[in-house]
């Protein structure tokens, strides 16, 4: 028995026979702060989806809180995918129908009932990022800064153990995305959640505590590169 909240091990994958990803074995534990880097297509986003259950590997096994997921059926999936993870994306999914408070619930809604406590939670959330007052905002008038601290918000919301943000400033200016990647490895730290952190942005990697590189379907930790020379 190890730390791991998530671990993979030996993981391959494969498309229509092109290899993505081969012998990689890999873990977050609590607290810790990650990044992963990667051309684009080097398989990032694949590999965050084997993570979570939502893309099958062709090889290799996948743990969740020290037990192996291939005997999970879809609800217990499901139920636990919302208490593990918390996701933020590039663009950041707001679902248009809604308003912003009822996409940060959105994720709530999946495991249990919303309660007054939990609508208390994200205004607090919404304070943190400074966006006090738009809980009623329709989410298509809300600038691209504006939307990602919903989205960091709306990650927030179960108090996952993990925050996994795949380029979450990707569309930002340069001084909107420190503001917002500073918001979100603070939203982290207050409520004791890891990251992970996949950028190009070498400055944020460079905040995470650990960064790996993705490359020729190989994941490696950027220390073990730095001292191969
Ligand atoms: N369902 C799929 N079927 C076939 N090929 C796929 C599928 N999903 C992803 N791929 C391919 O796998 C490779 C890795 O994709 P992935 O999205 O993981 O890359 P990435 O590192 O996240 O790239 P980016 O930085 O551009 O987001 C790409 O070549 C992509 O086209
Ligand atoms: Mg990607």
């Amino acid at each position: 028995m190890n730390d791991y909240i998530v671990e993979l091990e030996d993981i391959q994958k494969k498309f229509e026979n092109v290899l993505i990803l081969k012998d990689v074995s890999f873990g977050i534990k609590e607290r810790e702060t990650i990044s992963i880097c990667g051309e684009s297509g080097a398989g990032k986003t694949t590999l965050i989806n084997i993570m979570g259950l939502l893309e099958p590997p062709t090889h290799g096994t996948i743990f969740w809180e020290g037990q192996k997921t291939i005997t999970y059926g879809i609800e217990k999936i499901s139920q636990l995918r919302a208490k593990i993870f918390g996701y933020i994306f590039q663009r950041c999914n707001l679902i248009p129908e809604l308003n912003v408070i009822e996409n940060i619930l959105f994720p709530k809604r999946i495991t249990s009932k919303i309660r007054t406590s939990d609508i208390e939670f994200a205004q607090q959330l919404l304070r943190l990022v400074q966006l006090g007052g738009f809980e009623e905002r329709n989410v298509l008038t809300l600038s691209g800064g504006e939307s990602q601290r919903v989205a960091a918000v709306r990650a927030m919301i179960n108090r996952p153990r993990i925050i996994i943000a795949d380029e979450p400033t990707g569309s930002l200016d340069e001084k909107s995305a420190n503001i917002i990647m500073d918001m979100i490895i603070n939203l982290c730290r207050e409520y004791g959640s890891s990251l992970l952190l996949i950028t190009h942005n070498q400055l944020f990697a460079k905040k995470m505590q650990t960064s790996y590189v993705l490359n020729n379907s190989k994941l490696k930790q950027l220390d073990c590169l730095e001292s191969e020379g």
